[in-house]
């Protein structure tokens, strides 16, 4: 079948923020341990860290790294974490059932950032502490006055601040599972009276407020709302985290995942603006997207893949270890595609998570670092997106979904910059290869000259579920687009059912 598209210049969703691009570190499974922490390792440097590990993260092109979580944060002590390596406690996990030796912490993972060249996001911990706690580390961190806190910092080694600039207010503070799980009313108060507080220490400093852990959350709505209402004027951005699976093998279902993400975003912005309506401001809340993946958290029997299997409490246990097949790499490629097509509201995002965990890269121990095929499309997304995300609205069918109705067939998003544009497109049929045909002369008209297919990749295998693993790790991968062209002023792309592809032209 065929698809049509027009890529107009006009058509701007928004410049890009490149905190679009980052990621998300928890203390959790083998993340820190045996994944970028690992002395011993042939690839360690002096300080423990992996440097295999850190090309990869390099490669995958992460801007800024959230840390250090995710639950784990709702039970941390953050002072754990500093001082001499020797002198720290060794401390229960109850997020995750594990043993946490403090071995890494913010001056470490400090110093593994400068290695890879991504910026720090921290969150605090509002589950078992509260605004003292968090205002002593924003204290460490970024005061440039001589304290008590500060002082420790210069003798732990680091008397420059570090200047963090984005803080998250907690970590999924609606769900049960949760330490220190509120209601929305209860934590719309901390989060407001711990932002207001963090601002009179740092007023540089960006604020995320914690939204919904999905939009299926019974709470979702009445959540952001009463949120809001308290802390509008307080923050910068309200999180969204949302996680997709195949469920019961309906492989067309999970390809609508791309149009959930979207509808979340737009509801959270809806209720955002309704909060600033009310109060006739024209503040915009913007979206941190601060947890976004696959993940197999489901089980068929209706359990969930998240506690350690090892008995009793364990240091750095085998837990999220994800393995991604090709299908799930293209839901994934959508899940960006819809970031970057909200990139008005979106300015922040996460992929949650980066090593071992949920992760495009995994490692083992003593072993070899390789890439999921998760990393390809994020890699090649982050490093062809240009300046401006433009809208690509494309005329190809749709499918029907269970829980999302009509579904376009196939979806895609462009960016422009100086040199060229960029364009993103996923297939969703599990059916039909399409070829899509992109009208390119509003752009080439407007820049006055011709436009060359410079790159093209894709990523499809005829076997869905091909994943790269430890005895076969580079089974999947992209490749040219093969039949790709530049005819005229059409950009042709044969796209095979159940397609990721991404294309330069300049
Ligand atoms: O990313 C894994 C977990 O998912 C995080 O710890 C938590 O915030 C979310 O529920």
């Amino acid at each position: 079948t065929d698809a049509s598209a027009r890529l107009d210049p006009h058509a701007v969703v928004a410049d890009i923020d490149r905190r679009i691009f980052g990621g998300f570190v928890e203390h959790l499974g083998r993340h820190i341990y045996d994944g970028i922490f690992e002395p011993g390792h042939p690839s360690a440097d002096a300080d423990g860290f992996r440097t295999d590990v850190v090309a990869l993260v390099q490669e995958l092109g992460v801007s800024t790294i959230r840390y250090p979580g995710g639950n784990f944060v709702s039970g941390y002590r953050w002072e754990d974490g500093i001082g001499p390596v020797d002198q720290r406690p060794r401390r229960l996990d109850l997020a995750w059932h594990s043993t946490e030796t403090n071995e890494v912490g913010l001056h470490e993972f400090q110093q593994w950032l400068d290695l890879v060249g991504s910026d720090l996001m921290l969150a605090v911990n509002l589950g078992t502490r509260g605004t003292q706690e968090a205002l002593d580390v924003l204290e460490y961190a970024n005061s440039d006055a001589t304290t008590a806190w500060t002082d420790r910092r210069a003798a732990n080694g680091h008397p420059e601040p570090f200047a963090v600039k984005m803080w998250c207010l907690g970590n999924e503070m609606d769900g049960p599972w949760q330490i220190g799980h509120k209601n929305a009313d209860d934590y719309g108060k901390l989060a407001s009276q711990t932002a207001k507080a963090m601002r009179m220490l740092d007023p540089g400093v960006e604020l995320v407020v914690c939204g919904s852990s999905g939009r299926s959350m019974p709470t979702f709505g009445s959540w952001e709302r009463t949120v809001l209402e308290h802390s509008f004027d307080d923050v910068d951005f309200i999180s969204c985290h949302s996680y997709y699976q195949e469920l019961g093998g309906d492989a067309q279902e999970f390809l609508a995942s791309g149009v959930d993400m979207a509808k979340f975003i737009e509801s959270v912005v809806a209720i955002a603006d309704s909060v600033a309506a009310s109060r006739k401001s024209d503040k915009r809340i913007m979206i941190s997207f601060d947890e976004w993946n696959v993940w197999y958290l489901h089980r068929e029997d209706g359990g969930q893949n998240n506690a350690p299997e090892e008995e009793g409490w364990p240091v750095a246990p085998r837990l999220l270890e994800d393995q991604y097949h090709a299908l799930d790499a293209v839901v994934f490629g959508d899940l960006l595609i819809t970031l970057l097509q909200h990139a008005d509201r979106v300015r922040s995002a996460s992929l949650a998570q980066l090593v071992n965990v949920i992760a495009p890269i995994m490692t083992e121990p003593g072993g070899p670092a390789w890439r999921q095929t998760t990393f390809f499309p994020f890699s090649i997304t982050s490093r062809l997106a240009g300046d401006r995300a433009v809208r690509v609205p494309v005329d190809a069918g749709t499918f029907t979904s269970e829980k999302l109705g009509e579904v376009a067939t196939v979806n895609a998003v462009a960016t422009l910059d100086d040199e060229g544009a960029s364009l993103f497109v996923v297939n969703r049929s599990t059916t039909d290869a399409t070829e899509l045909r992109v009208d390119l002369a509003p752009l080439t008209a407007g820049l006055g000259r011709d436009l060359a297919l410079v790159e093209s990749h894709l990523l499809h295998e005829d076997d869905w579920y091909a994943a790269n693993t430890l005895e076969e790790p580079e089974r999947v991968g992209v490749r040219a687009l093969e039949g790709a062209v530049v005819d005229g002023s059409t950009l042709v792309l044969p796209l095979p059912a159940v397609s990721w592809a991404a294309v330069r032209l300049a």
